[in-house]
């Protein structure tokens, strides 16, 4: 695990900056992305940049992390409707290149088993995560163990109130779609995503506290290549043993997906 804190205000542009790095050492990243508040300065920056021609993600494949069910094709609260505001509408990328769960299938359990195929099929090579107040990761609500599939999930409470932010007031969302733990634990590199002074306590209960499926974030310890990108309010409560300067950046070839 690495812990780099943004110690000068430009935390989305740092991200930015990271993330265009890596698309161009592999122009067709496969990469899977979140939703929420978390991204959206990040997503705004990545726009920028390939607006102006510094990035491309023409080659690149996007798969959405999460879906939130219940909610009316083109809701704003959709995790698909706020990730082509924020972003997917202002890429280069072709829509058959972006691949999402869809929570209006017939089958909720077959769609699950097809978008597990579609993320095994190639892998991803980086999974971008926001991290919940209640720890969770992508849907995966505290008692998801490590190997939970790709799943229909119950939303936790504090979820629900969460994400009736999103949309435009009227019923939250109480299940989701969700990339299980087991899924997000096999991409070659994670980076979690933490903003704001709001997510310090659950940040350093994460990474510093037990590694336990009651915090789902904590599971993420085990992967060899976690990367957690925090800004200085959401690190106030960390150790200064676990904080690092951002420095040489490694590559996302080669190295051990698990063990670090
Ligand atoms: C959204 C998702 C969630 C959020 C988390 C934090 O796609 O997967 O896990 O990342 O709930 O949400 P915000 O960023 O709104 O605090």
């Amino acid at each position: 695990m690495r812990v780099d804190v943004d110690e000068e205000g430009r935390w989305a542009e740092a991200v930015a900056e990271r993330f265009c790095a890596r698309l161009r050492q592999r122009p067709r990243l496969r990469v899977c992305l979140p939703t929420g508040s978390t991204p959206r300065g990040l997503y705004a920056a990545i726009a920028e940049r390939v607006a102006g021609g510094q990035a491309s993600l023409a080659e690149a494949e996007v798969l959405l992390l999460d879906e939130f069910g219940g909610l009316a094709p083109g809701d704003p609260a959709r995790c698909a409707t706020m990730l082509a505001r924020d972003l997917l509408d202002r890429l280069d990328t072709p829509p058959a290149a972006v691949h999402r769960l869809d929570p209006d299938a017939d089958d909720l359990d077959a769609e699950c088993a097809r978008y597990h195929r579609v993320v095994a099929d190639g892998g991803l090579d980086l999974c971008l995560l926001g991290i919940g107040a209640n720890g969770h990761v992508g849907l995966n609500e505290p008692g998801s163990p490590a190997n939970a599939p790709t799943r229909q999930v119950a939303l936790a409470a504090a979820t629900i109130g969460a994400a009736s932010r999103y949309g435009d007031g009227h019923a939250a969302p109480t299940w989701g779609l969700t990339l299980g733990m087991a899924e997000i634990l096999e991409a070659r590199e994670v980076w979690l995503l933490v903003s704001g002074a709001h997510k310090a306590a659950v940040l350093a209960e994460a990474l510093e506290g037990p590694v336990t499926a009651a915090l789902p974030a904590s599971l993420l310890r085990s992967h060899g290549r976690l990367r957690v990108l925090a800004d200085e309010p959401a690190a106030e409560g960390l150790s200064a043993s676990l904080r690092s300067r951002a420095g040489d950046d490694e590559t996302v070839d080669g190295g051990p997906r698990h063990g670090g």
